[in-house]
């Protein structure tokens, strides 16, 4: 099979590889399409978090959907011919928080695509019980677009479990950081019935993506326009123009950025909740006066609940939510290269790659 992998240096490889074996309790699955994230574009890029946490000669990608081809020893519960979605965290099952139940407390994870072989490949092989079927649907039932919004149910995972880790129902949201993830958990807020949702990221392009979704986006270092916001920064402006008082009552954030956290903190209301995804880089110098003052909470939110947040996903799919307008691009994985250029520019929403396509025929050569 052809597989995409690391050298332990910048760039990845587009190699044929024997197929791998299914052990008991795991299954063989298909690709059929995989998301390109964040930490692909880390391990392309080889940088030092790519050096520190990646043993060269592992096939890269987590996130993807697949048609399951064969089960292992043991294995009752899934069968061949079944769509699935993969949940790429591996847990030990007998660590303390493992053995209560809390799967995504695991102290002992193991991630498909850093730690173990990923889904950049033809086949990959997972626990059983790290499977999200899909009912009903076969590899030749699902519409192509189907299949490109299972392909993305991990990053949609962490967008729930941010966006429902505090209750958003009537209340004021702050999303900070408008890329692919940052972008589903204002469309899950807004689902799930909030009031005000206000996104904010610094790149023009992810800006009007977000405005493209129907959601108010700003640039909170740009200055302010209009005399509603004369000597106001532009989170204050917007407040004031949708008749907010208080401050918002609930920011997931969703960027990294150290400045979009102490903006935060900046305008929630008394006992704000903050939900705090995005992997900021270095420490961050916070007001901690203001978090005790105001009584804020600030949780950090680390992958999807095992399997709470996967329900929540397929009820809110179930019940309309559509995130399909985040992919933004798809290509074919013989065009793996054009796709990570086109994921690393930042202009785009959700880059996907499509396995269907015939491999052998790779346009670049490789
Ligand atoms: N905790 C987890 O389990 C987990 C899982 C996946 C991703 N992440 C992290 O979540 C974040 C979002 O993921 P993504 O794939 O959408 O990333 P992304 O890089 O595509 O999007 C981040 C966005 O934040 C914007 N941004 C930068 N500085 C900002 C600022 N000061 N204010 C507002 N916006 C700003 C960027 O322009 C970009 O559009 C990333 O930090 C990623 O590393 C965490
Ligand atoms: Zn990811
Ligand atoms: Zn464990």
């Amino acid at each position: 099979m052809h597989a995409l992998v690391t050298r332990g240096r910048p760039g990845l490889e587009l190699i044929e590889l024997p197929e791998p074996e299914t052990p008991a309790g795991h299954v063989k699955v298909r690709v059929l399409r995989a998301g390109i994230c964040g930490t692909d574009l880390h391990i392309d890029a080889w940088d030092p978090w790519a050096e520190s946490a990646v043993t060269p000669g592992l096939t890269v990608g987590h996130e993807f959907c697949g048609e399951i081809v064969e089960v292992g020893e043991g294995v009752a519960d899934f069968a061949v011919g079944q769509i699935m979605s993969g949940e790429g965290h591996v847990v030990c099952g007998h660590c303390r928080n493992c053995r209560a139940g809390r799967h995504h407390l695991c102290i002992r994870t193991s991630n498909l695509g850093v730690q173990r072989d990923g889904c950049f490949a033809e086949y990959v092989v997972l626990p059983a019980t790290n499977v999200w079927v899909h009912p009903g649907l076969t590899a030749a039932t699902a519409t192509p677009d189907e299949l490109d919004v299972f392909g993305i149910y991990d990053p949609f995972g962490n967008a729930v479990h941010t966006a429902l880790k505090f209750p958003v129902v009537g209340e004021d949201v702050l999303v900070t950081g408008a890329g692919p993830i940052g972008l589903m958990a204002a469309m899950v807020a807004r689902h799930a019935g909030a009031r005000h949702i206000v996104i904010t990221d610094i790149a023009e392009p992810r800006l009007e993506l977000a405005r493209s979704l129907g959601f108010r986006a700003l640039n909170p270092q740009a200055a302010s326009h209009g005399p509603s916001s004369s000597g106001v920064g532009p989170l204050q402006a917007v407040q004031r123009e949708l008749g907010m008082l208080e401050g918002f009552d609930v920011a997931l954030e969703m960027s990294g950025s150290p400045s979009a956290l102490v903006g935060i903190i900046e305008n929630l209301n008394f006992g704000g909740r903050i939900a705090m995804l995005g992997l900021p880089s270095r420490p961050i110098e916070v007001d901690f006066g203001k978090v005790v003052s105001h009584m804020l909470t600030i949780q950090g939110i680390y992958g999807r609940e095992m399997f709470e947040t996967w329900y929540a996903m397929a009820a809110m799919a179930q019940t309309g939510l559509d995130v399909s307008p985040v992919i933004t691009d798809r290509f074919a994985f013989a065009d793996w290269q054009a796709a990570f250029d086109r994921a690393r520019s930042g202009a785009a929403g959700k880059v996907i790659l499509d396995f269907t396509t015939d491999i052998s025929t790779d346009p670049q050569g490789a």
